[in-house]
């Protein structure tokens, strides 16, 4: 009894310790960080920078941490979204950040990125089978390039659609796709942005070997040499104004060149074929798309190089188009099919980006289905 009563009495100072300690710390935010931050992240800091050492390590070195934008900019909540987890020490916030928070600060990034295929690229798989027959396999390789479609419940996940990065995310605010499929959560170094690898992740394989082409080719093969020598971090990056003497994918597909003024979110404003296909055709207003795109050759390249490109490029086009119909007509299964559409991809992505070998190997492969052609 005498035991119990001390347990009691020793529970309940412990417990009021408890609230007092609760009920000061957040009036009283410990700084942790030299940043200078909001009132609001001094006090998600108190908490989480002991406990996410790396994380907040990471946000502290970036140019946000230096710009006073903290963890309650990026991830305060409207209490009403569904993502929202409500009453968290006094504060709505939020796992997921939808590209609309990062719009609040960077709304031209985010209208260019809004009107790009990539902003779209959960759709073209929203139904496909593997999405209802195993989910958990949708999960893990489609969903996580493409994106998934996030549905939330007073900030939890449901049905494992988070975590998820994917380029198209659909978030629980309506609005499509993800910042952080290229740029860090809380990195938001530019050099990384702009690498090789960051594009490759997801462009790369049997989905469209666009790394591997651009790795082949002769912009790829030795990039890393003059990119070395380069600030790949600088924030006015203007590739005709810098060290680079060789491109990688953002210096053709999004940055500022000699004649156009500032960088896109959008890679398909230069892009004239569609070439994921067994028979490509061109995009609406592609001419235009097609002088844009040579804008950033004109960085480096004569004219007559440059056209000289593309007539060998849209006959090798054309030449992919008629060998992989032909294989497509005479393929008696899916399989062959697939098989047909991977080389008719791989030819025109590797001509595209200038790599002999994804060339040949399309070419060899479509030759074999193609009696005719033997
Ligand atoms: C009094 C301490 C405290 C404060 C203040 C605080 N947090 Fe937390 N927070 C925690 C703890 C503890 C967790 C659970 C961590 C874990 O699961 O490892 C957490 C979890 C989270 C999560 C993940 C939620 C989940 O469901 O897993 C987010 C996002 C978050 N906090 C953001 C913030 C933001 C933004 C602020 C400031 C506006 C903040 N927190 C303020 C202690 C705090
Ligand atoms: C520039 C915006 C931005 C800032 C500033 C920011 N975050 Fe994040 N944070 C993100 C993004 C983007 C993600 C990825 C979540 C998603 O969209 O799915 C993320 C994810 C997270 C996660 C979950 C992922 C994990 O690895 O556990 C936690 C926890 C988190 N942030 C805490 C913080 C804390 C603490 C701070 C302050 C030091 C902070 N964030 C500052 C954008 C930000
Ligand atoms: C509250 C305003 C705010 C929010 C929200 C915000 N940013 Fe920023 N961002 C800034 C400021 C300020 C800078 C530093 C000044 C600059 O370079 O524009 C910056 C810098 C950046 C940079 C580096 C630019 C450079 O030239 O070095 C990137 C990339 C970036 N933000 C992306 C994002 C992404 C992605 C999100 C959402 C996950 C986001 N930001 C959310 C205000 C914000
Ligand atoms: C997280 C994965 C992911 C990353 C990272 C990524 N992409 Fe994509 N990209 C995709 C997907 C998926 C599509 C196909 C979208 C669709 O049509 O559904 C696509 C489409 C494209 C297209 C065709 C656009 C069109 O209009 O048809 C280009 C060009 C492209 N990406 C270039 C890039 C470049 C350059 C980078 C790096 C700066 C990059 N991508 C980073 C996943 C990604
Ligand atoms: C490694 C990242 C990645 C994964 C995993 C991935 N995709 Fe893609 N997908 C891409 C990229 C990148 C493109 C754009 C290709 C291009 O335009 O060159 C694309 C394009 C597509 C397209 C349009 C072009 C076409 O082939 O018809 C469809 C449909 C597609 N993916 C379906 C899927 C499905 C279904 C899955 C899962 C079984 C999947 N993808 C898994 C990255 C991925
Ligand atoms: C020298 C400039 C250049 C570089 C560097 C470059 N590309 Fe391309 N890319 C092109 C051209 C040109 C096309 C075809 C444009 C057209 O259709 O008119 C193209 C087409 C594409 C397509 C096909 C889109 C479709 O129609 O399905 C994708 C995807 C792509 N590039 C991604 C990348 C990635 C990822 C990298 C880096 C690993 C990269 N590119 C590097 C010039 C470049
Ligand atoms: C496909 C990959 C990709 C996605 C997705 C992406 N970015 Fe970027 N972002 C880049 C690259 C590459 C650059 C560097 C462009 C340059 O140097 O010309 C960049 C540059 C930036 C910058 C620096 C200023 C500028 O425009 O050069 C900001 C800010 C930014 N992005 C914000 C965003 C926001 C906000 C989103 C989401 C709405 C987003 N980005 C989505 C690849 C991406
Ligand atoms: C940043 C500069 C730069 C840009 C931008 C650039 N190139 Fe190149 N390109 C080079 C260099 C350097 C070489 C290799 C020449 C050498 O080794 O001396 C090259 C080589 C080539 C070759 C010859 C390939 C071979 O295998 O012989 C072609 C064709 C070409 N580029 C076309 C283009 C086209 C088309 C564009 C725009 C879509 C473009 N380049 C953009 C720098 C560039």
């Amino acid at each position: 009894m005498r035991i119990n009563s001390i347990y009691l009495l020793r529970s309940i100072v412990s417990l009021c310790l408890l609230l007092a300690l609760a009920l000061v710390l957040p009036a009283q935010p410990i700084t942790t960080t030299t940043a200078q931050t909001s009132d609001e992240t001094a006090r998600c800091l108190a908490c989480h920078a002991p406990r996410q050492i790396k994380l907040v390590e990471t946000w502290e070195t970036s140019s946000h941490a230096k710009n006073g934008v903290g963890c309650y900019e990026c991830h305060k909540a409207d209490p009403k979204d569904t993502a929202a987890k409500n009453g968290h020490f006094s504060f709505s916030v939020q796992l997921p950040v939808s590209p609309r928070t990062c719009a609040e600060c960077h709304p031209a990034q985010y209208e260019s990125f809004a009107q790009s295929r990539h902003a779209e690229a959960f759709e073209t798989i929203r139904n496909v089978p593997l999405r209802t027959q195993s989910p958990a396999l949708f999960e893990q390789s489609c969903a996580i390039c493409h994106g998934n479609d996030l549905r939330m419940q007073r900030g939890k996940a449901l049905d494992n659609t988070w975590p998820n990065h994917g380029i198209g995310r659909i978030n629980t605010d309506g609005s499509r796709g993800n910042c952080a499929a290229c740029h860090g959560h809380h990195d938001d170094s530019m050099a990384r942005a702009r690498s090789p690898e960051t594009c490759g992740k997801c462009h790369h394989g049997d989905v469209g070997p666009a790394y591997e082409a651009w790795k082949a080719s002769r912009h790829g093969n030795d990039w890393h040499l003059t990119a070395a020598a380069t600030d790949l971090n600088k924030s006015d990056f203007k590739p005709v104004n810098e060290d680079l003497k060789r491109p990688d994918c953002f210096v053709c597909h999004l940055a500022p060149s000699t004649g156009i003024a500032s960088a896109t979110h959008n890679p398909g404003e230069r892009l004239s074929w569609h070439l994921a296909t067994i028979h490509s055709e061109h995009r609406e207003d592609w001419g235009e798309k097609r002088l844009a795109m040579q804008q950033s050759c004109r960085n480096c390249h004569a004219s007559t190089q440059i056209d000289m490109f593309y007539r060998r490029f849209d006959a090798s086009v054309l030449e992919f188009n008629r060998l992989a119909s032909e294989a497509a007509s005479l393929a008696d299964n899916s399989k062959k099919h697939t098989k047909i559409k991977g080389a008719a991809m791989k030819g025109k992505i590797g001509a595209a980006m200038l790599s002999p070998l994804h060339v040949r190997d399309a070419v060899e492969t479509l030759i074999d289905e193609t009696p005719s052609e033997k």
